[in-house]
């Protein structure tokens, strides 16, 4: 689906909206996720620790795709809805959705080269339109007390944000209006 055209509560992209897109993470994609996350995000940033020499070693390449497959694209109870982030058909980042009883958890990840150019704005506002299609009452995020960029990311899209040691978790009531 194409990110919601248009302005986005008062805020310009540096990108053109229609640029962007979700789609979702499939087999036939899924390639072209961890090659975007190989040439340009830490492993930290994009998928559960794996043990071992640091950097996307084969194993951790391997726990990539296994991970995906797990969650959402090859079970038949999917923890998740993984979509690709697009930017001119080119495979940027990955963004989620993860029900769990009455509040669904969204997270993205976003190529470095690619941040700070509004590009996570935009998807937050999609995700938490998406999310609002379903049944939960809350939508939940969590981050790092050390992730400025998320913390904004998420206040920006109206959360409430509780720190504690090292943790920021956030909330949005899901049946309110957000910007
Ligand atoms: C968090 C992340 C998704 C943000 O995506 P992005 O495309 O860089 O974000 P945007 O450019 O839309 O910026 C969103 C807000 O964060 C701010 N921001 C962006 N980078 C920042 C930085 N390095 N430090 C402080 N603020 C920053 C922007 O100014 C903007 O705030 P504003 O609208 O009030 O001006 C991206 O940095 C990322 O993928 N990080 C690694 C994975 C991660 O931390 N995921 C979040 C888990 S919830």
């Amino acid at each position: 689906m194409t990110v919601a055209p248009g302005p986005v509560d008062g805020f310009t992209p540096n990108v053109p909206t229609a640029a962007v897109e979700l789609r979702l993470l499939s087999e036939a994609n899924l390639t072209e996720l961890l090659d975007a996350a190989v040439a340009d995000a830490d492993p930290a940033d994009v998928m559960p620790a794996v043990s071992g020499p640091p950097d996307w070693t084969e194993d951790r390449r391997r726990a990539f795709r296994d991970f995906h497959r797990a969650r959402s694209i090859a079970t038949a109870e999917p923890a998740e809805v993984t979509y690709v982030i697009t930017l001119d058909d080119r495979v940027i980042g990955a963004a989620r959705l993860q029900p769990s009883a009455d509040s669904v958890e969204m997270g993205i990840w976003i190529g470095r080269s690619h941040r700070g150019r509004g590009i996570g704005r935009l998807v937050a506002a999609e995700l938490l339109a998406l999310a609002q299609q379903t049944d939960a009452t809350w939508i939940v995020a969590s981050t790092t007390s050390d992730n400025t960029a998320a913390q904004q990311l998420l206040r920006d899209i109206g959360a409430t944000l509780t720190t504690t040691d090292v943790a920021v978790d956030a909330v949005l009531d899901a049946r309110r209006p957000h910007s």
